[in-house]
């Protein structure tokens, strides 16, 4: 049973990179179709705030439950590796659930399609890097000290402060009650179009370094892949949308793409 799951993860972490490069082509082909491109008045649109804490919720559900021990005895989180590790996904889908959708300003109803997409993959992420975390992973007792972990870790920190502060400028561009859009000025703005969307991977890819894991690596690749095609999307809609839309901005990688 044991040895069945730990298959299981494996090969759900290999497609995930898969479903992440799938992802990337569809994107490209079809475009990103929430907020900024929804369709005006479509009647399967859900409430944005809402829409958020619901389909974030089992990616901190999940992570719950298993800190619980829920259905099993969480084998390996007597150990500070796993602990910490399993606290980064934890603290990150709190802030998502729990604090950015009730600070959203005019945000667009999401449609119905995409909240289950959203949904259904924060259910079967949370369940990966939850149960690998909390039964499988096995780290060397100094871990902690090792490079991969200290350096991972501190650009898990980075890319999620750069990833609430670049969210927190596109907030007040609009006064309470505005649904328009703005040019964002600012921090990693004066760079990047999507310096938000550069906050999240680079966090996932610190993630995914303190993790060495296929686990964490899946993770990470399926962010890149859905949010490099959104980036690339918000870089042309801006600058067809404002003429003087700052000529030097890169996409979502300073001074590179
Ligand atoms: N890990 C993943 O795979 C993944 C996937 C998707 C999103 N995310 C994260 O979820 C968060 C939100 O993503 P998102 O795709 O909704 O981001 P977004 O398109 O940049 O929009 C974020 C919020 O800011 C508003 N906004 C954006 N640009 C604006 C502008 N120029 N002027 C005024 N308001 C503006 C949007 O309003 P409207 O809704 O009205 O456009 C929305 O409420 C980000 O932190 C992102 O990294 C993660």
């Amino acid at each position: 049973m044991e040895l069945a799951e730990r298959f299981l993860l494996d090969a759900l972490a290999y497609l995930e990179c898969a479903l992440g490069v799938v992802c990337y082509m569809l994107l490209k082909l079809r475009g990103s179709p929430y907020g900024r491109y929804s369709s005006p008045g479509s009647a399967f649109g859900l409430p944005a705030r809402a829409a958020w804490v619901v389909q974030e919720l089992p990616s901190l559900a999940l992570p719950l439950l298993a800190c619980a021990g829920a259905g099993a005895p969480a084998e390996r989180l007597n150990r500070w590796p796993n602990c910490i590790l399993l606290a980064m996904f934890l603290v990150h889908y709190a802030q998502r659930t729990l604090v950015f959708p009730f600070l959203i300003r005019g945000g667009k109803p999401t449609p119905l399609y995409v909240f289950l997409l959203a949904f259904v993959f924060c259910t079967y992420n949370g369940y990966l890097q939850s149960r690998y975390l909390s039964q499988y992973a096995v780290y060397a007792d100094d871990w902690l000290r090792d490079p991969r972990f200290l350096t991972g870790s501190a650009l898990w920190l980075i890319g999620m402060l750069i990833n609430i502060h670049s969210d927190h400028v596109l907030r007040n561009l609009r006064k309470p009650g505005e649904t328009g859009y703005k040019i964002p000025r600012g921090g990693l703005f004066e760079y990047i179009s999507a310096a938000n969307y550069f906050g999240e991977v680079v966090e996932w890819c610190g993630y995914a370094l303190a993790c060495w894991s296929i686990q964490g690596w899946a993770f990470a690749v399926f962010t890149f892949c859905v949010l490099f095609t959104r980036a690339q999307q918000h870089h042309k809609w801006y600058h067809e949308k404002f003429e003087d839309y700052p000529k030097f901005r890169k996409i979502m990688i300073p001074f590179l793409v």
